[in-house]
């Protein structure tokens, strides 16, 4: 259990599709479309910290007809919901029996039977890989892949690891979803500074990693990339939310209330204040770095 529910995962997914930078995801499926990939006609993804799916059901879409996505998580019990959150999400599932041209590339199937579905007339394969990034990043960049990809991850990682993350990858990598550290809500309040405050202390504690880099992540991933070689582009992803996104909201509102009481930096009198107002905040803005890197 990695602490993120799918739950949660399913409550933000509506919301994190929609504030995915669309200029710089046009950049990455443009930058695709001119390379040969790995394998002809067929394209490889690896999704790094993969939840549920969220981030192949934002961009296969996008991508070619023929697609081999690898999901990587180490919460067996997320790996579990991607399969029948990608069932229930195509228009199709092909039996792995049937002759498939995906299906008997070398070295596709793996100790966990990947799912092979259509979606808007585009075959996607899919690999479960249960596997602790902290150690097991290298073999896994080492795979064949056109693209790394991750959604809301690199706020969880620390700087040596990312260091050592960077040194080790080859390939193209696109992050979507980072958290940056701005926050707006609506109305203000008077403890908004404060509870933000201890959220960011909250956010680099150690989420497995060492000390998280939280708001720092994207930033610092840029910076270590183009110290590789890597040319890179950065863009704002924020989630801007309104009355229709009540729930969500409401839940993030329980989430950093419950975040900055565990750091103990506040009375929880003035905590309590403070989530109770926002669970009715009129609208919210929090603020995510999208980042494309290519070895230049
Ligand atoms: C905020 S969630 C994002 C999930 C998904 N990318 C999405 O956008 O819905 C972070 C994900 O990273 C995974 N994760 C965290 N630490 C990990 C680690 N050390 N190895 C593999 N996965 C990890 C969690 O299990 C979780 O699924």
């Amino acid at each position: 259990m990695s602490g993120f529910s799918a739950a949660w995962l399913a409550l933000r997914e509506p919301v994190d599709h929609r504030s995915r930078n669309a200029m710089l995801q046009t950049q990455v499926v443009n930058f695709l479309h001119q390379r040969a990939p790995v394998v002809p006609d067929l394209l490889h993804i690896t999704d790094l910290g993969s939840g549920t799916g969220s981030n192949l059901r934002a961009l296969a879409p996008h991508f070619g007809a023929m697609q081999c996505w690898t999901l990587v998580d180490y919460d067996a019990d997320l790996l579990r919901a991607a399969r029948s959150t990608l069932q229930s999400w195509a228009d199709g599932v092909l039996d792995s029996g049937t002759p498939n041209v995906i299906c008997e590339m070398k070295g596709f199937s793996g100790p966990v039977e990947p799912l092979i579905i259509t979606k808007n007339m585009k075959t996607i394969a899919v690999r479960f890989r249960c596997a602790d990034l902290l150690a097991d990043y290298r073999s896994i960049l080492n795979e064949p892949a056109d693209l790394i990809t991750a959604a809301a991850f690199f706020d969880l990682v620390a700087e040596a690891w990312l260091a050592d993350f960077c040194a080790a990858l080859t390939k193209p990598l696109y992050t979507v979803l980072t958290y940056d550290g701005k926050e707006t809500w609506g109305p203000p309040n008077a403890y908004d500074a404060g509870v933000l405050r201890a959220f960011h202390a909250h956010q680099s504690t150690d989420k497995g990693f060492g000390t998280a880099l939280g708001p720092r992540g994207a930033e610092r991933l840029q910076s270590l990339l183009q110290g590789r070689g890597f040319a890179t582009a950065c863009a704002p992803s924020p989630w801007c939310m309104d009355h229709h996104d009540r729930t969500l909201i409401e839940q993030l509102a329980i989430g950093t209330a419950s975040a900055a009481r565990e750091m103990g930096m506040l009375e929880n009198s003035a905590i309590d204040e403070w989530e109770q107002a926002r669970r009715q905040a009129s609208h919210c803005e929090i603020g995510h770095i999208d980042l494309f890197a290519y070895p230049a």
